[in-house]
Formats: C-alpha cells, structure tokens, sequence
C-alpha cells in the first residue's frame, strides 16, 4: 500500500462497483472499501475484488473495548485485505490489541494487514474537538499526540490531511505512513473536503499514499483520469 493511489470505492452496491472497476480492466488497483460498501455487501465484496486482482484497504475505523476490537481484527485478517484501521482515540491497549488480533488472524507464511490509526477525523473542527470532545489545544497538536499514541502501540501509520504529514514524520519517523484524503486535481471541485491538496502537492510534501474518491468515480473517463492522477503523484511528466 506504500506509495499507492487509492481509489475510494464509495458506493452502495456491488453492481455500481462492478461497473466502475470494468474501466480498469488491464489496472492493478489499490482501492478503499468503507463502511457504505462493506455494511451493505459483507465480506463478499472483499473477494470480489480480491478476484480483480486489486489491493485493499478496508476502512472500517474500529473503535470498542480492546477485547471486541482484537476478536474483531481476527476475522478481518481472514479476509486477506492489506490495510485495516482503528480510531487512535480507542487508546494504546485497544491498538495493541487490534495487532494482536491481526497476527492471530494471518494465515502462517502471509504479511499481516498494514493497520493505520485515525486521528481526527477531517470534518472535525477545532470549536467542535475543544467543545464536544473536550480537548483543549489545537487540531494540530491532537493529531500530532495521536499519531504519536499510535506510533508507540506498534502501528504502521496513521490517516492525516497533507497539511500534518511534514510534521507527523518530524516526529515519529520518515517509515511511519501517512494515508491522506482530501485529493483533488487543480481547479477541480472541492466538495466538502476542507483541507486540500494535489497529487503532486501531497508528493512533494512526503505523503506516502493519497486515497481519491469523487476526482476519479465521478470523472468522466474514470481510468484516464487516474492515470493522469496517478502520473502525476508518481512524478510522471505527461
Ligand atoms: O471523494 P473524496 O476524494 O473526498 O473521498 C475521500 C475518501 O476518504 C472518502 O472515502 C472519505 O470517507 C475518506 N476519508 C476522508 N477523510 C478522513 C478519513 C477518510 O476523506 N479523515
């Protein structure tokens, strides 16, 4: 999952997800199945797109008692997708766990899922963060103590806006992986994503993969666009 694009298969059904992955037929994929897909469907959407040949990033943000997190990373192990994740704020004990239930899960002789933490989440403002959640301080730094909790629970990285990565990898280290949304062609509509960036921009600025929703499933030309994406992040001058 290092240095990938990942398209976001936000969609609600196994047809509609069907159809957009025939425009990449000849593609080997990285992709991020989310909870609208994976509640509605099961596990089954995850072998149908394992048959696809892609990689998966299954982001469903566990968040409970360590004990339901591990038991629950356990049979996500089993379903042989590449990168999980937990909400960091479940604390260290519930993210060690989720490892622990990882290993136990992986078949013998096969890598265990990359698992990411969530920080704050990207629609969380820093009013609603001191307010609702009660943390005082700024966004940046809460991110920052929670890329640093996850980093000390053994994790492999954490999901972060482009703007925290220079930082994020200051203080924990360059092979701590940064997964940033929030992606957008220049020019190209924002939607509700706030802090964003470009391809090129989230290279330059060291992230180490972006996920891509909308500028890619609601292109016109789906592959070409990320093909021009892609190039783009990889450095490729067209
Ligand atoms: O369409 P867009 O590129 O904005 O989609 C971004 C994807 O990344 C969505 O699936 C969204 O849920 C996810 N995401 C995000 N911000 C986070 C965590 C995940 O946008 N902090």
């Amino acid at each position: 999952m290092k240095q990938s694009l990942i398209i976001a298969l936000d969609f609600p059904s196994l047809i509609q997800t069907k159809q957009f992955l025939q425009h990449f037929q000849s593609e080997k994929l990285a992709v991020k199945v989310g909870m609208e897909l994976f509640y509605q469907n099961g596990p089954g959407i995850i072998s149908f797109v394992k048959e696809q040949g892609h990689d998966i990033f299954l982001d469903l943000k566990l968040h409970d008692i360590p004990n339901t997190v591990k038991m629950a990373m356990r049979g996500l192990a089993t379903l042989n997708v590449d990168m999980v994740n937990v909400h960091a704020a479940g604390g260290s004990r519930m993210m060690e766990a989720a490892l622990e239930g990882l290993d136990s899960g992986t078949a013998t002789g096969k890598k265990r899922p990359l698992c990411i933490g969530v920080t704050q989440l990207t629609s969380t403002s820093q009013e609603q963060m001191n307010l609702e959640q009660n943390i005082n301080g700024t966004l940046e730094d809460a991110v920052l103590h929670y890329a640093k909790l996850s980093g000390q629970a053994g994790l492999d990285g954490v999901v972060c806006s482009t703007h925290e990565v220079r930082r994020i990898h200051e203080h924990i280290s360059d092979q701590f992986m940064t997964v940033t949304p929030g992606i957008r062609n220049e020019g190209g509509p924002t939607h509700d994503q706030h802090r964003i960036a470009t391809p090129e921009q989230a290279r330059i600025i060291g992230s180490d993969a972006i996920v891509v929703g909308r500028a890619i499933t609601s292109a016109k030309d789906p592959l070409q666009t990320y093909l021009d994406m892609k190039a783009s992040w990889e450095g490729i001058r067209c």
